[in-house]
């Protein structure tokens, strides 16, 4: 894996290895994506292979502009709303697909298409450059712990990629929320850093929330078991003992080993350190013999349900 500086030419060079259908990791501002060049099917395959994710599992196509976005898919005028008022930044829209060069594999066949614009600027150049839009989940192996730094990135994936575009820490750290537009009655497939609450108050009336914790799944990718470290996760702890591990909310517990998500219990700072964090407490846990991880309660309003959501996956056996 060729690691690649954020730079003009770092830049060029990411896109020149999109071009001839590699794959690089790039930054955005939720966490790092598995990027191929969507109208390649040899490279989104590549990106499948990789993650050794379902081919029934649909890629994000992500895009630099709602111009753009408008090439592969329909926007009614709930998704142009939304598209208008939250992009770029962590919103990914499904909706009804345009036929377009945009390749099979990566919607996995399906008649929608999930498109988001990000904030990064990164992100933004990288598009831009490959002058074609990027296929890309999030940077990680299918199932297993989300990557938001590229430190992270680069010992999941360095043997199997063939570039990281160094980007820093992700700003925010959980993936974008997931809007399902392309049916009567909207709903959030995904929570994120877009919150329920916010997206019901920007819209003036109450849209859906289909956490995918059915036998239903409507987004393949939203499976009970998910984000997982190596070890096990136990929830909701409010009294860890010497010798635990512990990844906490709010000031950390003198003497016993692990993190705080936030110290001044900042939901915004817990999300941006939720994975990296479970990363590190993953790797501690490994040293000290793979004893769990403890996990304090975080509040559920607000980002917290998205935090949540994400931690009740990892927790699943
Ligand atoms: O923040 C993010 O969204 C990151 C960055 C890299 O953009 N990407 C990301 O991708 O989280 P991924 O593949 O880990 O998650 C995408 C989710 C999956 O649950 C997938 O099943 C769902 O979006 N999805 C994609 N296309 C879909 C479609 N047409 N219908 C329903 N769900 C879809
Ligand atoms: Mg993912």
């Amino acid at each position: 894996m060729k690691i690649i500086k954020n730079s003009f030419k770092g830049i060029k060079v990411a896109a020149e290895i999109l071009k001839g259908n590699g794959t690089v990791a790039f930054p955005t501002e939720t966490v790092y994506g598995l990027g191929a060049n969507a109208f390649s099917n040899a490279a989104v395959t590549k990106v499948y292979k990789i993650k050794r994710r379902p081919i029934s599992n649909p890629l994000i196509i992500h895009v630099s502009s709602y111009d753009m976005a408008k090439e592969y898919g329909v926007f009614n005028d709930l998704a142009e709303k939304l598209a208008r008022n939250y992009w770029p930044g962590p919103l990914t829209i499904i909706i009804k697909k345009k036929k377009s060069d945009v390749v099979e594999s990566a919607t996995a066949g399906l008649e929608t298409i999930a498109l988001r614009c990000p904030s990064n600027i990164i992100a933004q150049k990288l598009i831009m450059e490959l002058d074609r839009p990027i296929a890309a989940p999030s940077a990680n192996i299918s199932g297993k712990l989300t990557c938001t730094s590229p430190k992270d990135v680069s010992a999941k994936l360095k043997n199997s990629i063939d570039a990281l575009l160094d980007g820093g820490n992700a700003d925010l750290g959980l993936e974008s929320t997931v809007v399902d537009c392309s049916i009567g009655r909207p709903c959030i497939l995904r929570p994120g850093n877009i919150s329920l609450d916010e997206i019901n108050s920007f819209l003036g009336y109450e849209i859906a929330f289909n956490l995918g914790i059915t036998k239903q799944v409507k987004s393949p990718g939203q499976l009970l078991k998910h984000y997982s470290p190596d070890t096990e996760l136990y929830l909701n702890q409010t009294k860890p003992i010497e010798g635990d591990i512990f990844l906490s909310f709010g000031p950390h517990p003198k003497e016993i080993d692990g993190l705080t998500l936030s110290k001044s219990k900042n939901l915004a700072e817990a999300a941006k350190n939720l994975f990296s964090f479970l990363h590190i407490l993953d790797r501690l846990s490994k040293d000290k013999g793979g004893i769990p991880i403890k996990v304090a309660p975080i509040p559920s309003y607000g980002l917290g349900a998205a935090i949540n959501d994400r931690l009740l996956r990892a927790a699943e056996k």
